[in-house]
């Protein structure tokens, strides 16, 4: 299949990374930077090339641009879309619905995705939105080697984006947290790292693995009057639920205005 990715930043290139090994593909790819264009073409075999030919060319197209760039680049590239009526439009655009997008693009060949860069590793969690179920099929095709892959109905998908989208961004800053307090407590930084990377891809497998509701797990670690207990208290005199509710909120509400 000849796929052709626009904008090759940290989404573009990690979702390059998972379709690539469903192949073999014929990639055509484009950026801004000429240099990293460079490496990512070479790297995977494929032809660096402009936002023109991937358009009238491609069958599947990427579109990993900014959000606030989608309609320009798309402008741009109206008569390029004419000549191939039947490309498949991949938008990972946070907010960009498909109504939006219909503006520019032939509504039933279009694809809204909601990628996370974990999908670079085969570790992602991707959500999608299309009218037509051929779409949906070949979408799960080409992300097979991605990770998981939800279809929702669009109007979840702002609400998918302030989860898994901009998730792996809060757990970051957890495992961060984590590895400071066992810096503080005498653990070398790399041995501190560890321990909390490991601790959260561990409880996420048992939540995802095991039939149990996540409190149920944390009380399986609480023993009464225990360490656990102490630091549960803590965290929720210190707003922690709160604080992660209100960051998925604003990150929504954050989402809903890139859209516009
Ligand atoms: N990062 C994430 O974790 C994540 C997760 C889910 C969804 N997304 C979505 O993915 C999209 C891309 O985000 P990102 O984080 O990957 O941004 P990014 O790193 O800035 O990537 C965008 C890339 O597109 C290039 N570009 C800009 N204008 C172009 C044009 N006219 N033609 C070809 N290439 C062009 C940029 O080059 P220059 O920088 O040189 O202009 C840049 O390399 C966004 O819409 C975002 O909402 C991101």
């Amino acid at each position: 299949m000849k796929i052709g990715f626009i904008g090759l930043g940290n989404m573009g290139a990690a979702i390059l990374e998972a379709v690539a090994k469903t192949g073999p593909h014929e990639l055509l790819l484009s950026d801004h930077n000429q240099e990293k264009l460079a490496i990512l073409a070479d790297r995977f075999q494929g032809k660096a090339t402009d936002n023109q030919e991937i358009a009238s060319q491609a069958q599947v197209i990427f579109l990993g641009l900014k959000p606030h760039l989608v309609g320009p680049v798309l402008s741009e590239l109206e008569t390029s879309i004419a000549e191939n009526p039947t490309a498949i439009w991949i938008s990972m655009a946070a907010g960009v619905r498909l109504d939006q997008l219909a503006s520019y693009l032939p509504a039933e060949q279009i694809i809204r995705m909601m990628p996370n860069t974990p999908v670079a590793i085969g570790q992602g969690m991707t959500t999608f939105a299309t009218s037509k179920a051929e779409n949906a099929r070949l979408f799960e095709d080409l992300m097979a080697q991605s990770g998981q892959v939800k279809q929702l109905p669009e109007n979840l998908m702002d609400a998918a984006t302030a989860i898994a989208g901009c998730g792996p961004a809060f757990i970051y800053e957890l495992i961060e947290a984590m590895t400071a307090a066992g810096i503080q407590n005498g653990l070398t930084a790399q041995v501190a790292q560890d321990l909390a990377s490991q601790t959260v891809l561990g409880a996420a497998q048992m939540v995802l693995e095991s039939d149990q509701h996540p409190a149920q797990l944390r009380d399986q670690v609480t023993s009464p009057g225990g360490s656990t207990i102490a630091g549960l208290v803590a965290l929720t005199q210190a707003g922690f639920q709160a604080a992660t509710i209100q960051g998925v909120n604003q990150a929504l509400e954050r989402t809903k205005e890139l859209g516009q």
